[in-house]
């Protein structure tokens, strides 16, 4: 389809009732979102309008089958009032990735990216400009066609919301390192934004939750020996003053922050692996004191320092350091994700 946009406005904004010094993280919508159906082979109807309920047969294969993915995007204005994205292709290229496993249509680049494009310059005046905040974007595609067959539906749809929104996590987050249950297998879905790989993490997280933990680190399947993600942020852990992430794997979002990380911090000259880690070297690290630093980071999360962690039972905390790599890596990036220092790597684009 040639990406021709079917624009509804709003009849009158929602944006006066909304307090932006005080936003939560992805509770408060703007007033525009974007659809397009997929349907008799093809992507069709690319419509922005305003933020309502969608109408779905309750036997639509979603309610079934999960069949369903996401992104995680945000949209910042910089001191002149641009919009800006962050590496927003990289974010289509993995909404593909997800899709491809989940036996959704591929979205062309150009429907994505001239739709986002449009969707944020009619709903411009919500993107936040206080420190810490910005626009989340939240693309979706599901399966919408009908029928309790357990294979792929014949219809999909792919959905653009956004949420003006504040920090997703109010200060240092203390984690449980995770002996029992796990996110993702081998040859499963853990690469992917896949819905249900959040929904299958919400019973481990609220037994945390329920120790007084805020999140879990994932660790492998199989041997539960290495700790692999933080929640729904991927994990870096500071031994001394080597920066350590775990690789990508089938079981392991392959984030844009992190990789924006790595590349940032090996340009700043931080010593970085990107290897395995085991559970026991964290500890023997933590009891040693040459563990640093931990902490998650992610689109929503940015980058969250972890202030402890726990492991069968015994807290571990980390030191409060003067001068985290933490903040030093959470400026850099969000420097140059608001257009307040260069970008040499290309990596912001500009709204027109
Ligand atoms: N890991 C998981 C499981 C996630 O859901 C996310 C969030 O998107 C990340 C890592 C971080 O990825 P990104 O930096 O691309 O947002
Ligand atoms: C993101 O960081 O954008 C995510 O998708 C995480 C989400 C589960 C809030």
């Amino acid at each position: 389809m040639s990406s021709t946009i079917q624009i509804k406005r709003i009849e009158k904004s929602k944006i006066e009732s909304v307090d932006f010094n005080n936003l939560p993280f992805g509770s408060v919508f703007s007033d525009h979102m974007l659809t397009c159906t997929f349907k008799d082979g093809k992507w069709q109807d690319l419509v922005i309008e305003p933020f309502a309920p969608i109408s779905l047969s309750p036997a639509a294969k979603i309610f079934h089958y999960g069949q369903s993915i996401f992104e995680g995007m945000k949209a910042y204005k910089d001191a002149d009032g641009n919009t800006l994205l962050f590496r927003p292709l990289d974010n289509c290229k993995r909404l593909n990735k997800s899709a491809e496993r989940l036996v959704i249509p591929q979205i062309p680049e150009e429907i994505f990216m001239s739709g986002l494009k449009a969707l944020l310059k009619i709903d411009e005046a919500w993107i936040p400009t206080n420190e810490g905040s910005s626009l989340y974007i939240r693309p979706f595609m599901f399966a919408s066609g009908n029928g309790f067959h357990a294979s792929p539906a014949d219809a999909y749809k792919l959905c653009i919301c956004t949420s003006p929104s504040g920090a997703y996590f109010a200060g240092k987050v203390k984690v449980l390192i995770e002996e029992k249950y796990a996110r993702a297998a081998n040859g499963g879905v853990g690469f992917a934004k896949a819905g249900g790989n959040y929904a299958a993490q919400f019973y481990p997280t609220q037994l945390a939750i329920d120790k007084g933990y805020n999140q879990v680190i994932w660790t492998d399947d199989n041997t539960h020996e290495y700790i692999e993600e933080a929640g729904a942020m991927n994990i870096f852990v500071r031994i001394n003053d080597t920066l350590i992430t775990s690789p990508t794997s089938d079981r392991i979002l392959d984030g844009i922050t992190r990789k924006s990380i790595i590349q940032i911090a090996k340009d700043k000259n931080i010593d970085v692996e990107v290897r395995k880690i085991s559970v026991s070297e964290v500890i023997a690290a933590a009891q040693a004191g040459s563990l640093k630093e931990m902490f998650g980071a992610g689109t929503a999360a940015v980058i969250s320092p972890i202030a402890g962690f726990g492991f069968k039972g015994v807290d571990y905390d980390l030191p409060e350091l003067e001068k985290p790599f933490a903040t030093t890596l959470k400026k850099a990036i969000t420097d140059i994700q608001t257009n307040k220092a260069e970008d040499p790597y290309g990596w912001r684009v500009l709204v027109k």
